[in-house]
Parts: structure tokens; sequence; C-alpha cells
């Protein structure tokens, strides 16, 4: 079979880095999305988030000739033979549930131009049942009808890792209701599979499964690490030495056994709190009530996070200076979508600190969102006079900070590491009060 041309619909986070990564592994690769501006961006050369690698890898995309981008449905029903469902479904306002207006919007309005055969793949994260409905509604709209096939193939990408994550993914989930459709997707795959990558074909309603029970499995695996810093807290314990001593069981691992404050971003906290509301949906709830109790958690350690400041501050952060050390939810990202920085650094203006926040990254953004902060030049700006300084996103350059430095121009030489990221050793040799969550 020949080689398929690919459309990629919507060009956020997920749908550009695929459409790009593509593009330069040797497809034919047309971007759509609605919005005329980032169409207009990308097809200039422009990147409109923060990711590394990616810029370098559309430049070459757009000089290979292989990558263009239009708005227009109708077009990319002419050209594509796969098409990649890419694009967002946030939580929705006032509920837990997933909003599905851009899948089912972008679905029906490519569906109304497919007049040949060709396969829709969805890559959103969906709740489960979602492949089966779009299969229906696809079969209805679209000119061609049953020849228009439906799969699933969630994507497992993470922020600072996109490009690696795509080109080279731990593993590929395809899933098919035909092997015609499995077929498609071995082509547009090709360059991927012959890495290696292992491949794990199932129905649909399993693919849309596996993406959110692995992030509730990476959200359980925090939160479990994150209610042993609360026993730890307790008892005089240092979780961090407790998590290093679990990580040699190989049936544990350390991965993504790090204290600290907790997840954030655009995929965990929605994720799970979706998963819940569609399994009560599904009559189901009970099975994963255990992922209220990891959501709650976490939002407890944003508020310990905010009790040792406190603390630190003499029991009152009231017109007190605080250095808020990073605004994005992870390091090398500036993304600050439910980023427990910011809620911090929020909440600590809202009892009446004076916020300054640093971020190598995410400054346009967290500006943006919270215009009630104070923003520094630098991690050392951001500390000046400080009464406290906070490290809320564990940043390279913040974990290189030298104490001495900062010691010179703070007011109290207080700091609480949200994310484990200093040597608390190097620090109170400095003179240094050092505070962490789950540590002595
Ligand atoms: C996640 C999943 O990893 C990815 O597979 C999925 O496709 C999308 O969601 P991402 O949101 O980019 O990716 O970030 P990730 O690296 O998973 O981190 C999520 C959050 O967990 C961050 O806020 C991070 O700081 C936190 N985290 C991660 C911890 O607190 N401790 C850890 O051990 C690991």
């Amino acid at each position: 079979m020949n080689t398929p041309r690919l459309t990629v619909i919507g060009t956020g986070y997920l749908g550009a880095t695929h459409a790009i990564c593509m593009a330069v592994l040797g497809f034919e690769v047309l971007g759509v999305d609605v919005d005329e501006q980032k169409i207009a961006r990308l097809a200039s050369g422009e990147v409109p988030f923060f990711e590394p690698g990616l810029p370098e890898l559309l430049t070459k995309a757009l000089e290979s000739g292989r990558l263009r981008f239009t708005t227009s449905f109708e077009e990319a029903a002419a050209f594509g033979d796969v098409h990649f469902i890419c694009v967002g479904t946030p939580q929705q306002k006032g509920s837990h549930a997933a909003d599905m207006t851009y899948v089912d919007a972008s679905v029906g309005a490519l569906a109304k131009h497919l007049t040949r055969k060709a396969l829709v793949v969805g890559k959103s994260t969906v709740p489960v049942g979602t492949a089966a409905r779009l299969t229906a509604l696809v079969k209805e709209t679209a000119p061609a009808g049953d020849e228009v096939e439906l799969a699933w193939n969630p994507e497992f990408l993470r922020e600072g890792f996109a490009v690696e994550d795509t080109m080279k993914p731990d593993r590929l989930v395809f899933g098919v209701a035909s092997a015609w459709a499995e077929e498609r997707l071995r082509a547009a795959f090709e360059p991927v599979l012959a890495q290696g990558v292992p491949l794990k074909v199932t129905d649909l309603a399993t693919a849309e499964l596996v993406k959110v029970a692995a992030n509730s499995f990476l959200a359980t695996k925090i939160s479990y690490i994150n209610a042993m810093a609360e026993v730890c807290e307790a008892t005089g314990a240092d979780v961090s030495d407790l998590a290093e001593a679990l990580a040699f069981d190989t049936r544990i691992g350390g991965r993504f056994l790090r204290p600290g404050l907790g997840f954030g971003g655009g995929c965990l906290p929605k994720d799970i709190r979706a998963f819940m509301a569609r399994a009560e949906e599904l009559g189901v709830g009970q099975a994963v009530g255990f992922l209220r109790e990891i959501d709650g958690i976490n939002q407890r350690r944003r508020a310990r996070t905010v009790d040792l400041v406190t603390e630190l501050a003499g029991g009152d952060v009231a017109g007190k200076k605080i250095a808020a050390l990073g605004a994005a939810f992870k390091p090398d990202s500036d993304d600050i979508r439910d980023a427990p920085a910011l809620d911090v650094a929020g909440t600590l203006h809202r009892m009446g600190a004076e916020v300054t926040v640093f971020d190598p990254a995410a400054m346009d953004n967290a500006k943006r969102v919270h215009p009630e902060l104070a923003y520094g030049k630098s991690a050392l700006d951001a500390a000046r006079d400080a009464d406290v300084v906070v490290l809320l996103t564990e940043w390279t350059e913040f974990r290189r900070i030298d104490p001495a430095a900062m010691a010179a121009v703070v007011a109290g030489k207080s700091i609480v590491d949200g994310r484990h990221a200093l040597d608390p050793a190097e620090w109170r040799a400095a003179g240094w009060e050092y505070r962490a969550l789950g540590r002595p």
C-alpha cells in the first residue's frame, strides 16, 4: 500500500508537535486549525509555545516542503488519507467531565468533506466510549459513508520531551476496528515502528482507556509518595531518603516518585477528574474512587507549602516579602495550566504577602493570568529584600543558585524548598533556615 498523506487537526501542543515530527520523518503533512493566527505563526516558522528542539525541526520541516498549514477542512479532506484529531479536551466549566466540543466540532467539520476512503484517528484524551460515538457520527456525516473508518491512537508525550516522545515513544497503541485501519496506522508510523518501538493493537475502548489509566497511575505514584511525606512530617522522618530507598525495589522503581509540591499541568489533574466523572456515568465510580483521594493529597501539598512559608514568615505573611521561584507547572516548560507554583504564589498574595515571581520561561503566561503579582528579572532580583524564598518549580538554574549570593540580597535567610531541589546541608551551612515538605 502507498505511503499515506497525513493531516493533523488541531495545532496546539500535541498537534503541532505531531505534524512537525511526522514531516521530519518523511511524510507529506497538512496541519489544520480554526485559529488563523496560530496557523500563520506556524507557517512562518514560529512555534507558539516553548518546547526544546521543536523550533529547529519546524524550520527543517518547512524547508523540506513536506509540511504546510491551512484553516480549510475541505482542503484537509481532499489532501489526507489519514487524519489525526489532536484538539483539546479541557475540563468543563462547573464540572469534572471533559469538554468534547472541540473534538466533536472538528470531526464533524472534516467528515462532511470526506468523499473517499479515509481513516480518522483520534489522539486527544477522551472519555472511554468516544470513539464508538464518533464512528457513528463520521459514517453518518461523510459523503463516503462506511468507507470512512475511525481508529484511536493515544498520545503519551510529556512537555519538555515532546520531540523525543513523538519520534521514539515508549510504546504505540493502535485501537482499531478493522485490519485495514491497522494497516493504515502501521503505514502512518512506519519510521517509528522501524526503530523497534513496541506496538500494542487493541479495540477502540481499550485504546481510549490506556491513556487515562496511565495518567491515573502516574498521578497515584506521585500522590503516594506525597502521602508518605505527610506521615514523615508527623514523625520527623525524611521522605527523600524514603523515596530513594523504595526506588531500589525494581518492582516499585524511582520514576514519578519525586516528593514535593505535587502534580499540575494540562493533563494529570484534569484527566483523573474526567476519568472519575466518566466512571460514575458508567456505574463504576467506586472502582476509581481512590482517585478522589489522590487529588486530595495533591491539593494538600499546595496548602502545606503555604503553611511552611507562613511559619518561616513568623506566623503571618501579611506585609511580608516573598520570593516565588518558578511559575511553570514543571521545569523546561512555559505552561502554567493548573501550575502548583502559581497556585501557591496566588494564595500567599491573597493572604496579604508581597509576592515577587521569577520563572525562566513562563513569565509572559504568568503575567497574563496573575497580573496582581510582582515579577523579578532573575531569581536574585526576585529575592531582593525577601523575608522568605520559596522554590516552586525545579528549574536547573534554581538548583545552581549559590546560597551565599542569595543570602547577600535577602532580608531574611529563610527558604522553603517545595521541590526537594536543593541540598539542605549546603544551604544550612550558608546560614539559611531550610525547610522542605516531608523533611526534618
Ligand atoms: C503527563 C504524562 O507524563 C504524559 O505521559 C501525558 O501524555 C501528559 O501528562 P506532562 O503533563 O507533560 O505529562 O508532565 P509530567 O512530566 O508527567 O509531570 C506532571 C506533573 O507531575 C508536574 O507538575 C511534575 O512537577 C509532577 N511530578 C512528576 C511530581 O511531582 N513528581 C514526580 O515524581 C514526577
